[in-house]
């Protein structure tokens, strides 16, 4: 009977700790595997849930107090890609963005104009179109004040080349 739990002659049986650390080294590793996947599991099931949604900038901006605008200046704001122009009679708030193919257009002082640099469409500082392939003018955009007294300008509302806002 005792014969049966003793290795033939010239073998040694294992240690028995041996065999238990390969057991729990094989049930680390499974259980590592398991949390990856269940991480992953989580991160797919988040990205399902989470709305699909776009997130864009906000189409209004303040743009500061009037007076920080000088009496016949036209100012580039470049974040918003918009000018701000200030006249005798009052202000008013254009798109910088070119009516041919979008470029970003550019206020040139020495020469009183705005000016595409893509093909060469040349604008007013009213918006209009003097030379060179532009369809439209440059969109004129709500500019309006808030009750604290700034500008506020509605990149999404094109309003009338007539209309004016007196500060
Ligand atoms: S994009 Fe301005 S002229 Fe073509």
């Amino acid at each position: 009977m005792s014969e049966a739990h003793n290795p033939p002659a010239g073998m040694e049986l294992a240690p028995e700790s041996e065999g238990s650390n390969r057991r729990d080294f094989l049930d680390k590793i499974a259980l590592a595997s398991l949390g990856v996947a269940a991480v992953g599991g989580v991160r797919v099931l988040i990205g399902y849930l989470s709305p699909n949604v776009l997130f864009e900038p906000p189409t209004r901006f303040r743009a500061g107090a009037p007076d920080s605008y000088p009496v016949n200046s036209v100012t580039f704001i470049a974040d918003q890609l918009v000018y701000i122009v200030r006249s005798q009679q009052g202000m008013w708030a254009l798109s910088a963005i070119c009516t041919h193919l979008g470029c970003i257009t550019q206020w040139k002082p020495e020469a009183n104009m705005i000016a595409c640099p893509c093909h060469g469409s040349k604008f007013t500082k009213d918006g209009v179109r003097t030379a060179g392939p532009a369809p439209r003018p440059l969109p004129h955009l709500s500019l309006t004040l808030t009750a604290d007294g700034e500008l506020l300008v509605d990149k999404l509302e094109t309003v009338s080349e007539n209309s004016l806002l007196r500060v």
